[in-house]
């Protein structure tokens, strides 16, 4: 929408309060507040609005839930073999230059609470490396091990490019190529009160929150990157948050199994710890791969009974690969992935300007939707202790403190599988990507060598 619209659009939806406090500033102000407008998508909010007041969101929550197919841990001949096909093919893939890897980054991070993005807290055991140092380094290790040009695609909100970039600038791209690391911004949906008012964060902004993490899915688009990357040849995307710093970046034996299934849709999962842990449920939902959330799950579901062999044991870890021809078969009309809605308490000026809280309806798409909108789609489990150990909040479980744990544990198991060395209990250990990516390459290393590890340990 035209700048110049942006006001006559907030009057034809009876936005009054919105246009009073417009109409009270002065000409450079009303001009900064309609350009900060630009960006929002109006139409969509509004038209939201509508479809969410008649919605009975139970009415949403799918019938008939199944367990639904999945690559287990391989553990006969067969599956070994099978496991090592994967490998190969997906090496096949990374040095073809056919994966591009992205990490999500436009999360408000509001349980986390920390200054800045989180992309830069400083997260690894010894040397304090941020997440987007690891992902980079990974990737650069990456580029090294297959003799690839793997490009970093790292997806900001409005609200965190700038830090972001300059973060990335400041530290030389992690020594990867400044030329393959490309920043694009997700949109911004303002959040909507249910009587479908919009309300001001300040002067001159609309209260507004970046449109989750299935915004990636149509920033790439927009941004013109997926056509970039389809025209290079690219075929196939590595999706990663980036509060998860044991991601494993790019897995080849998971895009090998991804290039076996013909998928179009990939994810990892784990096992859950108990019926009641708030991750969300992979499962067949009325007969088609998904996703649940665990909010969305009925009391009394079969998914919420635990116990030792708990039928739906699979957790979604927000690890994806999806190929770029599904991406652009997801905008091709319009944007497929459906909306979802939270109510939100937040803290926005009243009338007299003074703060005061307010309920709002805050809208977000979320990636796993693109499942069941996938021809084919293919599921690997992996183990938690490897693969996840995500940081959410300030404290206590999934916190930086058990992050950085999982990352030390996870080098120590490596280190002594590898047979060679012999660490002391409760040292932290760290190992650089550059050095070592997966156990096999650090046993490689380590050949003849006998490590006795008593204090912090950094390898490079
Ligand atoms: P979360 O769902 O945990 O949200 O994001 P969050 O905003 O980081 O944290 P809270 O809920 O406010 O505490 C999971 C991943 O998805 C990304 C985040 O950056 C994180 O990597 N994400 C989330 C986006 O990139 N954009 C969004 O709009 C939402």
């Amino acid at each position: 929408m035209k700048r110049a619209e942006t006001i006559d659009f907030l009057s034809e939806h009876n936005q009054r309060r919105i246009i009073q406090h417009y109409q009270r500033l002065s000409p450079d102000k009303q001009n900064l507040f309609r350009r900060n407008l630009e960006g929002l998508d109006l139409p969509l909010i509004f038209k939201l609005h509508q479809e969410f007041s008649g919605k009975n969101t139970a009415a949403l929550v799918p019938v008939d839930i199944q367990p639904a197919p999945i690559i287990t841990v391989p553990k006969t001949p067969s599956e070994l073999v099978f496991q090592e096909k994967a490998c190969v093919e997906g090496e096949a893939l990374l040095r073809e230059n056919r994966v591009a890897v992205l990490v999500v980054a436009g999360g408000q991070g509001s349980r986390f609470g920390f200054e800045g993005p989180k992309g830069i807290f400083p997260v690894s055991p010894v040397k304090k490396k941020s997440l987007f140092q690891l992902f980079s380094e990974t990737v650069s290790a990456l580029n090294c091990r297959y003799r690839a040009a793997i490009p970093l695609l790292i997806m900001t909100s409005r609200e965190n490019d700038g830090t972001v970039k300059d973060f990335f600038r400041a530290n030389h791209f992690f020594g990867l190529d400044s030329g393959a690391v490309f920043f694009f911004t997700q949109e911004m949906l303002p959040t909507i009160t249910a009587d479908g008012n919009l309300i001001l964060k300040d002067e001159t902004h609309l209260f507004a929150n970046p449109d989750g993490h299935g915004g990636s899915l149509k920033a790439l688009h927009k941004s013109g990157l997926l056509s970039e990357l389809v025209q290079k040849g690219f075929s196939d995307l590595f999706y990663g948050q980036v509060d998860n710093p044991l991601v494993k970046i790019a897995d080849p034996v998971f895009l090998g199994y991804h290039r076996m299934a013909e998928s179009e849709f990939s994810l990892k999962v784990l096992r859950r710890r108990n019926a009641a842990e708030k991750i969300g449920v992979y499962a067949l939902l009325d007969g088609k791969p998904g996703v649940i959330e665990y909010s969305d799950l009925a009391p009394g579901s079969d998914c919420l009974s635990g116990g030792e062999d708990m039928r739906f044991w699979a957790g979604s870890i927000a690890i994806h690969i999806l190929s770029l021809s599904f991406v652009e078969r997801l905008n091709c009309q319009g944007f497929s992935l459906p909306y979802h809605r939270a109510v939100k308490v937040v803290e926005a000026p009243g009338q007299d300007g003074k703060a005061e809280k307010a309920t709002v309806w805050k809208f977000e798409t979320f990636v796993f939707d693109g499942l069941p909108l996938a021809a084919r789609t293919c599921c690997v489990e992996t183990f938690r202790e490897e693969e996840f150990a995500p940081v959410k909040n300030r404290q206590g479980e999934d916190s930086a403190d058990t992050a950085r744990k999982a990352i030390s544990d996870r080098f120590r198991r490596w280190l002594v599988e590898a047979g060679s060395a012999v660490v002391a209990p409760g040292v932290p250990v760290e190992i650089s990507p550059r050095y070592a990516l997966d156990p096999a390459e650090l046993a490689e290393k380590l050949k003849g060598k006998t490590l006795v590890i008593k204090e912090d340990t950094y390898l490079e």
